[in-house]
């Protein structure tokens, strides 16, 4: 399936530049970063819990590597005043204690064990313990309100039970393996997400210098709904152009919000050994979910940022150093932690899957 990604390369490409610095020199606070927040979340704690699909069940179905606020909890009904329970997040804001999380990556040895595949930092936030880049991004005409999520808000992107594409072309979009055979490269700077130098499922070869993917979430939201049955329908894509900043939002969902991105790095150097590859030529990656295709590749999102912070930070079109929010450093982001309430092995070589999910592809 091929997809037209043209129209949205100026907007990709501004995102992937800063995104990943790729070859050139890169200089922090440096141009290309100026136009959207972009920032590090170390890790809160990868454990079987999912507060906005599987509310108050422990363990859930599958595994997730969650970050943010430490009232993460299995439970977070939207009534839940978050800046009132969280002391600390693992994010850059502190007062952002949103949850953000995502599936876990693992490597199966042709042996059949099982390897959880660590998190790595990157460009520009050296220090960061595992974790995710967020992004959040106004348009960058800087002209065009965004409006902040509202207390309770919370979302879902992508699917763990897809094996191929998903129906939302939109959504798909969305996933973007790249695969750095050199230090954050070979991809030029520049090189749209989701073009020719990414796969929309898990690569085929080793990746020496880490493996990427990102998730783009809807912009358009119907104004009323923090949250909707399947997660998804309260909120859309614009109706032309991009699932960025650009084009009108439809009419059911008139409501423009900031972009959201997030941008998951694993650091796959240890399962480079082909000799621990299967033998049969198939690739030996697969999400916690048991999908060992990449197409299962879903994000979640529950919104917690204190008071109006997001709404001035969007209102003054924010970049890196936004003036508008208070920072922590990486390392006391490091610091804030939140005890797993379940427990299990996630580390070293298993037997299974944690919860043991079907493995297909
Ligand atoms: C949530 O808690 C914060 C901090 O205690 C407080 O300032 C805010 O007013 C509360 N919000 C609501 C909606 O109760
Ligand atoms: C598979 O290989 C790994 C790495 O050598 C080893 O630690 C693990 O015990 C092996 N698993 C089985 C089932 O032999
Ligand atoms: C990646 O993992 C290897 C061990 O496999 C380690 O030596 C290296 O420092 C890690 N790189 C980063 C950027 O975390």
């Amino acid at each position: 399936m091929k997809l037209r990604l043209a129209q949205w390369a100026p907007v990709l490409a501004a995102v992937n530049a800063a995104a990943q610095g790729s070859t050139g020199p890169y200089i922090p606070g440096g141009p290309s970063f100026k136009d959207f927040l972009r920032f590090s979340c170390s890790e809160l704690n990868i454990q079987r819990i999912d507060p906005l699909v599987t509310p108050g069940l422990a363990p859930s179905p599958h595994l997730h590597q969650i970050v943010g606020g430490n009232a993460l909890a299995p439970r977070m009904d939207p009534a839940l005043n978050i800046s009132a329970e969280a002391t600390c997040t693992t994010c850059t804001f502190t007062e952002d204690f949103s949850n953000y999380w995502t599936a876990v990556l693992f490597f199966r040895h042709r042996n059949g064990s099982f390897h959880r595949v660590p998190l790595m930092e990157n460009l520009g936030l050296e220090g960061q313990r595992g974790g995710m880049t967020v992004y959040y991004t106004a348009p960058y005409d800087k002209k065009t309100k965004v409006i902040a999520f509202k207390p309770g808000f919370r979302m879902l992107i992508g699917d763990p039970m897809y094996r191929e594409p998903s129906p939302d072309p939109n959504e798909f979009k969305s996933i973007a393996f790249r695969c750095f055979t050199t230090p954050w490269g070979p991809a030029p700077a520049n090189s749209e997400i989701g073009g020719s130098w990414d796969t929309r499922t898990f690569p085929e070869t080793p990746c020496p210098y880490g493996l990427r993917v990102n998730n783009f979430f809807p912009t358009c939201w119907d104004g009323v709904n923090v949250d909707s049955p399947d997660h998804k329908s309260h909120v859309a894509y614009p109706t032309t152009g991009s699932f960025e900043t650009e084009g009108a939002c439809p009419s059911t969902h008139p409501v423009r919000l900031p972009q959201i991105l997030y941008e998951t790095i694993w650091n796959t150097s240890a399962f480079n050994d082909l000799s621990m590859w299967p033998t049969d030529g198939t690739q030996p990656f697969v999400f916690s979910t048991g999908d060992e295709t990449g197409y299962g590749w879903h994000g979640d999102y529950l919104f917690g940022w204190q008071g109006d912070a997001l709404q001035r930070a969007m209102d003054k079109y924010c970049g890196v150093d936004c003036p508008e929010l208070k920072k922590q450093t990486i390392a006391e982001a490091n610091k804030c932690t939140k005890a797993a309430v379940v427990n299990e092995p996630i580390d070293g070589w298993l037997g299974s899957l944690p919860g043991n999910p079907v493995l297909s592809r």
